[in-house]
């Protein structure tokens, strides 16, 4: 096994560092890749997409994603990393090889297991018999792909009969906008093999961030009072199942926030009152519990769409994962009927977006709410502009087909707009003037999306505020029994959390 120098990490000694290959450096592969080369392996990041590995190589990267550039600065002093479009020669020195490429959905619903059945030929045929290798897919994959992938790989290495390996499950629950403290600072490390050998090295790769030995990066600080990060160590086919399952409670979480929102609005109740009295239960924790546009991004749709697939193939009709998707469906429609009510015509009417991506601190728009709701309005009649700190660049290159006016500021989208929609609660928007937004408007609409916004300050500019499962008339009445609440009871009152849009 190779050593690498570890600088100043003093885990180096009791942890040998591996040599790894990362196969896809997108937003999974490169962080993944720049926090083992961080706690001290050596890895190599490939990629096929040559203008990502030519960017990487001139110290860009190309997503957004916080610190990543500092962080794959700091990997290259420490265990080092390397980037390249040809995975022949590091995967014959790698004692582990990740498979961390794209899993889009089908329109089956199933998972596209094009890339990684292309990586897993790839690695069969840059393999030799020199070492034994872990191959491990993080990409996430349908129940049963580690044995598709051994095939593949097996395959793919006709050349050589001896080659020795074994196929090792590592499902990531990284969220884009944290992806880096969720990699160095995770809640679990879950790992699926059939035998220990290769349970003992991915423990061993693991080890730093187990152990929590590492010096944390100085951008990033360790979670006070973390304590050994625990590695759930099982077969293939159920942490294969960890990752589907895991996204399916949460995307339901949310879609159950919005089942509640939706009877809450009809009763005058106020749902983030709601979520907070439930979510202090400690059976239930206050976490993925927002009402709002509802969930988006890369994984929650098309994993839960893939596991209703495999549930189907095995005869299940999983009640619960199609309730949870038809909710989301709706919250969509739900910002439209909210517009219809207040504006009645949206043919010819001018709505302004605030934010594109599917959250914050990310340019990913895979599965966005904004997507839908553009469409949806274009077809309607409706111009549609917007504005979003970062993902609009995105948006023009990878979704040419939807018209949308691209403003330069909220002072523009503003412009002449008769309604506003948040749909990204970007932290800017959080800064915003009601007043002056209000007087560059032509109508008086807002639809707070994400709840985000004070009703009161934005109604007191002369809006026509409308959020998500607000009892919209009794907010004035909540605030004052809160806060004489709090007059009299102090600290025992605690605020509601400002909702937060999710996805993954
Ligand atoms: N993005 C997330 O937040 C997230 C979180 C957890 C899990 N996942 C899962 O991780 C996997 C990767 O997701 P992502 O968001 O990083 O995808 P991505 O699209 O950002 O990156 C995938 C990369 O793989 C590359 N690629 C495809 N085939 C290749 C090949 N044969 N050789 C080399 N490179 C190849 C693509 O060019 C692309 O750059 C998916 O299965 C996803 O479901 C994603």
């Amino acid at each position: 096994m190779p050593l690498h120098a570890a600088p100043d990490d003093t885990c180096a000694q009791t942890c040998p560092p591996l040599e790894i290959t990362v196969i896809g450096a997108g937003y999974v592969g490169l962080v993944t890749g720049a926090c083992l080369a961080y706690i001290g392996h050596h890895v190599t990041c490939v990629d096929s997409n040559g203008a990502k590995i030519a960017e990487l190589l001139n110290g860009a990267i190309p997503i957004y994603e916080p610190h990543l550039v500092e962080l794959i600065a700091l990997a290259r002093q420490r265990g080092g990393i390397e980037f390249t479009t040809d995975p022949a020669d590091s995967v014959k020195r790698s004692d582990v090889v990740f498979i961390a490429v794209g899993t889009p959905p089908l329109a089956t619903g199933a998972s596209d297991l094009r890339f990684v059945e292309a990586a897993a030929r790839q690695i069969g045929s840059a393999m030799d018999a020199s070492r034994r290798r872990v191959i491990v897919n993080k990409s996430t994959v349908p129940i049963g792909s580690g044995n598709l992938v051994g095939m593949l790989v097996r395959d793919g290495a006709t050349h050589d009969p001896e080659i020795q390996f074994a196929v090792a499950s590592n499902p990531e629950f990284l969220r884009e906008g944290s992806a880096i403290s969720d990699s160095l600072f995770p809640d679990r490390i879950v790992v699926g093999a059939d035998d220990p050998e290769t349970h003992a090295i991915m423990e061993l790769l693991y080890r730093p961030i187990l152990d929590q030995s590492f010096i944390a990066p100085p951008f990033l600080e360790r979670p006070a009072g973390l304590n050994p990060v625990p590695l759930v160590k099982t077969t293939l086919p159920s942490a294969e199942m960890v990752k589907y399952a895991a996204n399916a409670f949460l995307a339901m979480k949310i879609s159950f926030a919005n089942e509640i929102a939706n009877i809450c609005e009809r009763v005058g109740a106020e749902v983030a009152d709601v979520t907070l009295g439930i979510g202090l239960d400690s059976r239930i924790g206050g976490r993925f519990l927002s009402a709002g546009i509802g969930w988006g991004g890369s994984c929650f749709g098309k994993d839960l769409q893939s596991l209703t697939h495999t549930a189907a193939e095995y005869g299940c009709k999983s009640l619960l994962l199609d309730a949870t998707q038809e909710v989301n469906r709706r919250q969509r429609q739900l910002i439209i009927q909210k517009l219809q009510e207040r504006l009645k015509i949206l043919k010819g009417r001018t709505i302004g977006l605030l934010g594109l991506a599917f959250k914050p601190e990310t340019d990913d728009l895979r599965d966005a709410p904004s997507l839908t709701i553009a469409k949806r309005l274009q077809e309607m009649g409706a111009r549609v502009r917007a504005y979003d700190p970062v993902a609009m660049d995105a948006c023009k290159r990878e979704y040419p087909e939807l018209a949308i006016h691209y403003c330069n500021s909220v002072e523009e989208l503003a412009d002449n707009a008769d309604a506003l929609v948040l749909v990204t609660e970007w932290a800017d928007f959080q800064e915003l003037s009601f007043p002056a937004l209000a007087s560059r408007m032509r109508g008086s609409v807002i639809v707070d999306g994400r709840n985000a916004f004070n009703a009161d300050d934005v109604r007191s500019a002369g809006f026509d505020y409308c959020g998500i499962g607000r009892g919209t008339q009794r907010v004035a009445v909540v605030r004052r029994i809160r806060s004489e609440a709090s007059r009299e009871t102090g600290p025992d009152v605690v605020s509601r959390p400002a909702a937060k849009s999710a996805g993954g």
